[in-house]
């Protein structure tokens, strides 16, 4: 007797070509998985991904029944209507994969659609990185999660398609709550807000007293990465045993001021809005359009990127 999963007769479906698709796609192409890209219909990327040679089809008209594992790679607010569209042509015991596990943690998808396996596999790199690691073999990890897939086969699915993405450390197994509240929290407090407003403010300063913009941008910009690589390659005690006895004494003066209980109530409000739901409530009608060109206009009037576009495209790592 056929089990369920040997009824599909086609592998895998990405649905969208944004950031994460376009490196998903030639990373399992490039493992010899059979990829179609999912669009909706007269989507911009039709044409880009009819060039880069991957069949195609459109969401609303055809059927998605027969792909054992549809990817769903399109910003996670978009999740639930997509799948809603196209619910009516799930077959049971398809793999639904999500590369980050919000949609599913706030929206609860997997009891919007028990009959199918809800898997958690999302890189731990931007998706340039995801495509780079992949074609130089070089380190790449990923939380995943099955903790929402009933069948046998997504075990196997999920390790099978994380090998063939490029996964070469782990895939650690976390929650879907987990991997969405620690990469919601990280970006907030550190990633996407402390470095580069860091950066930020600590040039617009040294530019106020008088100190050469190129210095201030090597010193606050470009040392970043220096930093940042030098913490990844030797583990924190020799990154502090690293660094010289002014950045250490300068670095623990600064600690005290700006790590003060302000900062760290702000920490416990950022995660609270995070557990209770108020964020995603928040970025629901929320005008993401708007608030990208304003932040896009903001740095392109800002002299780092001017710096960057003089010194750092020079300096760019590798
Ligand atoms: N960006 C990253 O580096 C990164 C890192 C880790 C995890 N992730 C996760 O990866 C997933 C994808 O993120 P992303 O940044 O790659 O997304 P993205 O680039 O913003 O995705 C854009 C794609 O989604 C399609 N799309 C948008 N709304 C749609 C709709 N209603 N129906 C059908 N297609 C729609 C767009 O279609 P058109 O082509 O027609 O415009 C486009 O192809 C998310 O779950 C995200 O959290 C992203």
């Amino acid at each position: 007797m056929k089990t369920k999963s040997q009824l599909f007769s086609n592998d895998i479906l990405i649905i969208g070509y944004g950031a994460q698709a376009k490196a998903w796609a030639l990373n399992l192409r490039d493992s010899k998985r059979e990829v179609t890209i999912g669009l909706r219909e007269a989507s911009s990327s039709a044409s880009l991904v009819k060039e880069m040679g991957f069949p195609t089809l459109t969401l609303s008209k055809d059927n998605i029944s027969s792909y054992q594992n549809l990817i769903i790679l399109t910003p996670d607010d978009q999740h639930s209507s997509i799948l809603r569209s196209i619910s009516s042509m799930f077959s049971e015991d398809q793999n639904i994969f999500y590369a980050h596990g919000f949609s599913v943690t706030y929206e609860k998808l997997n009891e919007l659609y028990p009959k199918q396996n809800h898997i958690l596999l999302a890189p731990k790199a931007i998706a340039s990185e995801v495509r780079y690691a992949y074609e130089t073999k070089g380190p790449l990890t990923a939380a995943s999660s099955v903790e929402h897939a009933s069948s046998a086969q997504s075990q196997q699915s999920l390790k099978q398609l994380a090998k063939d993405l490029g996964i070469n450390v782990g895939p650690l197994e976390v929650s879907f709550k987990d991997e969405t509240y620690g990469d919601l929290f990280s970006e907030q407090s550190i990633l996407c807000s402390l470095i580069p407003y860091g950066a930020k403010a600590s040039f617009d300063k040294l530019k106020e007293k008088g100190i050469s913009e190129d210095m201030a941008y090597i010193e606050c910009w470009h040392e970043v990465k220096l930093i940042a690589d030098a913490m990844l390659k030797f583990g924190p005690v020799e990154f502090f045993k690293l660094i010289s006895p002014n950045a250490l004494m300068g670095g623990e003066k600064a600690r005290k001021q700006i790590f003060s209980s302000n900062l760290l109530k702000t920490y416990d409000n950022l995660y609270s809005d995070i557990e209770s739901g108020k964020f995603f409530h928040d970025t629901k009608d929320f005008d993401f359009q708007k608030l990208k060109s304003d932040v896009i206009k903001e740095w392109s009037n800002h002299p780092l990127q001017d710096l960057y576009n003089k010194l750092g495209t020079k300096l760019r790592p590798r």
